[in-house]
């Protein structure tokens, strides 16, 4: 038997350095004894980074949905898969079993093909976190459809984009969503992206608030008509291990969003193996992940990695701070959580709220805790352990990105002894490297630099949807023959990293990755604007927040101030979302560049930051003397 659930850190160690002596023996093993396949592989890897080209479980065929639904009908049908969470208090919550949610799926699925969806169509999925958010990613791998979910905090500009990236012929949605005390119109959102996708025949909606809205004659349908109508039985598309899986965008630091390519036996896997590991899932467990699906993390920690080992995910569809702060402190002692996974945002703003919001609750069904998206704060991370964990229940900081599909840095819980704001130890198979300033791999402990992955693991992204010399650009040609992160991070001296943070152009707000290009195009669209920049800067709450510095036409010099920093705030959440909207704005007459005309965000970043003293030479640049006053003048 391999070692699927590891208890004790020798025995991680063990397995550890096994899988990267014999990766190929080792995976092989997990995949052969936790997973059931329509057809065996006929070789585990190939790769090559130059290329670059990965390939596991070359030829087999398997379906994801039977790993994560029929196959557990034998012994867990009745057992709860998804537990549903409302916004609305005055709404029950749901336990859907797994007889359910298979039937539910396959439903659906007989809807999906029933209106033109074939196997390798994309489907965008534009709704909010309720339970046919997960049937629907589930239908489309069931049929062998391409899901590519957009969060539903996006605009329908930002929505139309990836529409059209991948030319989506179908969109799942719904009338609106709840959020906290409010509503939101869904489906007026994808009315008015779709009037620039001209590829999308067919809308599908989900009534969730019971709004009245317009339905467009032979394009939209509610779906619960054609639910009630569909087949209870679907045989499930037999997929190659690599077809792809779904599409799933991240911003870039130039350019437009990256469709992410995941396929379907090694994320599979992966994602699997990581979630039972990294939360010590048992089987009596109840999971919750506050993310939402349209980000990785609820792709691979509420739907594909719980549900392969057949768990109980939990789905919430509200905020944190509705009713009031207490809504996830009761949501834990009512379901009685044992998993708690979430973002380090989300805890700083509760811990800004009175303790008597935590204290109300009874939280000792707790045995793990979970941090994802940036880097946590020390002291962040000591109210979660103090104040939720009791400092009994290990905290998880994972480590991992959109692109990487599943956790590669993160202490395993009662096994990794933990240290506040250190992701620890590469999880099992991932062979990380730290790179110096001349591009040489740095093998002793205690530096810092930048971080790759220098060996494939099984759900690493396979391409760039539509641009596979993107995907080798961005991330195989810093340095020769690894995969680079984007990220910086130091190894301690006994082995630990600790992530340092972005040493891009992406901004981490919120836990939301945010490339300065797109914010800075929409912002120069205004009439107003001739150039700007953006850069982070400390937040107590959401990590980073964005300082946009803003020169302005002449036409524009006359205008209020006050009036331009909204409209260029409104620009950006109709383009965007409200997510990428500028916390300070600074009028400026110019930005330092290089003589080349690059802009200097490192002098614009330490300003933003108010670390001022040490600015470095200035005295290269094209214009010094904007630097003064963008500090005299700074906020
Ligand atoms: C950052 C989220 C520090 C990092 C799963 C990465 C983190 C980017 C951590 C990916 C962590 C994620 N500590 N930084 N535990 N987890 N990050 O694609 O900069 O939304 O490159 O994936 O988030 O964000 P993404």
């Amino acid at each position: 038997m391999s070692n699927y659930h590891i208890k004790h850190l020798e025995e991680y160690f063990q397995v550890y350095r096994n899988s990267v002596r014999n990766p190929e023996e080792f995976w092989e093993e997990i995949a052969e004894e936790h997973f059931v396949w329509r057809r065996r592989w006929d070789k585990v890897l190939k790769w090559d980074f130059d290329a670059p080209e990965v390939t596991w479980f070359q030829n087999a065929q398997l379906n994801i949905t039977e790993n994560c639904l029929d196959r557990h009908l034998d012994t867990r049908a009745n057992k709860t898969a998804i537990l549903f969470e409302p916004n609305n208090l005055e709404e029950a919550a749901q336990h859907i079993s797994y007889s359910e949610l298979h039937l539910r799926v396959c439903k659906m699925a007989n809807v999906l093909r029933a209106n033109g969806i074939q196997k390798g169509d994309r489907v965008c999925i534009y709704l909010p976190m309720i339970p046919e958010l997960a049937v629907a990613v589930l239908a489309c791998a069931r049929v062998g459809a391409i899901h590519s979910v957009v969060f539903a905090g996006f605009s329908s500009i930002a929505l139309s984009t990836r529409i059209n990236d991948c030319d989506c012929k179908m969109v799942i949605t719904s009338d609106g969503s709840y959020r906290g005390n409010k509503t939101i119109d869904l489906k007026g959102i994808v009315d008015v992206a779709l009037e620039d996708c001209s590829e999308v025949s067919s809308v599908l909606v989900v009534n969730r608030i019971g709004s009245t809205i317009q339905m467009k004659e032979g394009r939209d349908q509610w779906l619960q008509p054609l639910l009630d109508k569909a087949k209870s039985t679907f045989t499930a598309e037999i997929m190659d291990a690599e077809d792809p899986l779904f599409i799933l965008y991240t911003s870039g630091s130039t350019g437009k969003p990256k469709g992410m390519v995941h396929t379907c036996a090694g994320y599979m896997v992966y994602t699997a193996y990581t979630f039972k590991n990294i939360f010590q899932y048992r089987e009596q467990d109840v999971y919750w992940c506050t993310a939402d699906i349209g980000w990785i993390t609820g792709h691979s920690y509420i739907v594909y990695g719980p549900l392969a080992n057949g768990a109980t995910t939990v789905m919430f569809e509200g905020v944190p701070s509705y009713p009031d702060y207490g809504r996830f402190w009761d949501i834990i002692e009512k379901h009685k959580i044992t998993q708690f996974y979430t973002a380090p945002t989300a805890i700083r703003a509760l811990a800004k709220e009175k303790l008597e919001f935590v204290e109300k609750y009874d939280l000792s069904s707790l045995k793990v805790l979970g941090t994802v998206g940036e880097p946590i704060n020390e002291e962040a991370w000591h109210w979660y352990n103090n104040n939720i964990g009791k400092r009994k229940s290990p905290i998880v900081d994972t480590w991992w990105q959109t692109e990487t599909g599943g956790i590669l840095i993160s202490p395993i819980p009662y096994v990794t002894p933990t240290t506040p704001t250190y992701a620890t130890l590469p999880f099992i198979g991932i062979q990380p490297a730290l790179m110096d300033e001349n591009g040489e791999e740095m093998r002793e402990n205690q530096v810092e630099g930048r971080l790759c992955i220098k060996f494939p693991w099984p759900s690493m992204a396979r391409t760039i949807w539509g641009n596979h010399d993107r995907y080798r650009d961005t991330y195989f040609s810093a340095y020769k023959g690894k995969y680079f992160t984007g990220d910086g991070a130091l190894r301690d001296a006994v082995g630990y990293y600790r992530i340092t943070g972005r040493v891009d152009d992406v901004i981490i707000v919120s836990g939301h990755n945010l490339g300065t290009a797109p914010i800075e195009d929409s912002i120069n669209e205004h009439p107003a604007v001739a150039e700007s920049a953006i850069v982070g800067f400390p937040h107590d709450v959401k990590g980073n927040a964005l300082y946009g510095f803003v020169i302005l036409k002449e036409t524009g010099e006359g205008r209020d101030r006050e009036n331009l920093k909204k409209e260029i705030n409104q620009q950006i959440t109709e383009q965007i979302g409200p997510i990428a909207k500028l916390d300070k704005i600074q009028f400026v007459p110019g930005l330092p560049k290089t003589r080349s005309g690059k802009i200097m965000r490192r002098i614009l970043r330490k300003i933003a930051g108010k670390d001022t003293k040490n600015l470095g030479d200035i005295s290269t640049l094209l214009n010094p003397e904007v630097v003064q006053d963008i500090m005299d003048k700074a906020l």
